[in-house]
């Protein structure tokens, strides 16, 4: 399974075919997206028994429901945004907002020394770096381009030289690795409300990254949310996986229910 899943990861981006990825990325919404996340989303389909046309759409709706959903067009612009303007408007932050200093004082608990945070999936929660403690580090890693030039925009005019957002797919998973392992001192990982994301794109993919990063931090935060932010109604999944991952092989230091969001924390054993 986990070469299969490498395989795949390292290999796709040399197979697809050009002219299907510009028509694919031809709408605003796909067109700053990592290929591999395309090419991901692509190889759901480029065998079905239907037109190129028809496998154009499918892949366009999956990758919709992957990482267009959570993102309006209107963010999609390059300009700076005020952090928070954009914090209550977009729908991964907006529930979270009023909760932020809350959630990272659980987070952060007995992380003493100055720490970097690795925000991973990190839509446009950078823009919540002033309720960092003082003199953290901040490295969010972010499909859609145009997320990562806004806070990149921010951090620049905010003059917030410790922060900067890169762009990445987390099925770059090598590369994602060699960043954490670069940096020195206290390593924080985030995965708020993305492991979905993964799992539509590549079923059993977040336990085998989460085996391949866990142990390169001192702590890790994953989030879901636990209400529909459409209908409002409670999500039934119990993430039974994710637990039984834990106690195997790391160690649960906290979870909690804020805002719809339930948040685990846990380290290498
Ligand atoms: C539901 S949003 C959550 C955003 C942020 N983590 C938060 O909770 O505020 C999921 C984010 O993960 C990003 N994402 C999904 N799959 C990704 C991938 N393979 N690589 C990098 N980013 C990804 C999406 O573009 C989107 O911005």
């Amino acid at each position: 399974m986990f070469w299969c899943i490498l395989f795949k990861t390292t290999f796709f981006n040399k197979i697809m075919d050009t002219e299907i990825y510009n028509k694919i990325t031809k709408r605003k919404q796909f067109s700053q997206l990592c290929k591999i996340d395309v090419e991901m989303a692509w190889k759901h389909f480029e065998n079905r028994q239907t037109s190129t046309e028809d496998k154009i759409k499918l892949t366009r709706n999956l990758l919709g429901k992957s990482f267009a959903m959570f993102t309006s067009k209107r963010f999609l612009k390059s300009k700076f945004f005020e952090a928070e303007w954009i914090l209550k408007r977009h729908s991964s932050t907006s529930e979270r907002f009023e909760f932020y200093p809350e959630i990272y004082s659980k987070i952060f608990l007995r992380i003493k020394e100055k720490a970097i945070v690795f925000d991973l999936g990190a839509g446009v929660n950078g823009f919540s770096y002033s309720y960092f403690p003082k003199g953290f580090s901040y490295v969010g890693i972010e499909s859609l381009g145009q997320l990562v030039k806004s806070m990149n925009l921010y951090f620049e005019k905010k003059k917030f030289k410790n922060a900067k957002a890169m762009h990445f797919s987390l099925f770059e998973l090598q590369k994602i690795k060699k960043l954490i392992k670069k940096e020195k001192g206290k390593k924080i990982i985030f995965l708020f409300k993305v492991l979905d994301s993964l799992e539509m794109l590549e079923k059993g993919y977040s336990k085998i990254f989460l085996e391949e990063i866990v142990n390169l931090a001192d702590k890790v935060a994953i989030s879901f949310a636990t209400r529909s932010l459409i209908k409002k109604t409670k999500f039934k999944v119990n993430r039974k996986w994710l637990f039984n991952l834990i106690s195997l092989k790391f160690k649960l230091i906290d979870q909690f229910e804020i805002g719809n969001e339930k948040y685990i924390i846990f380290s290498k054993k």
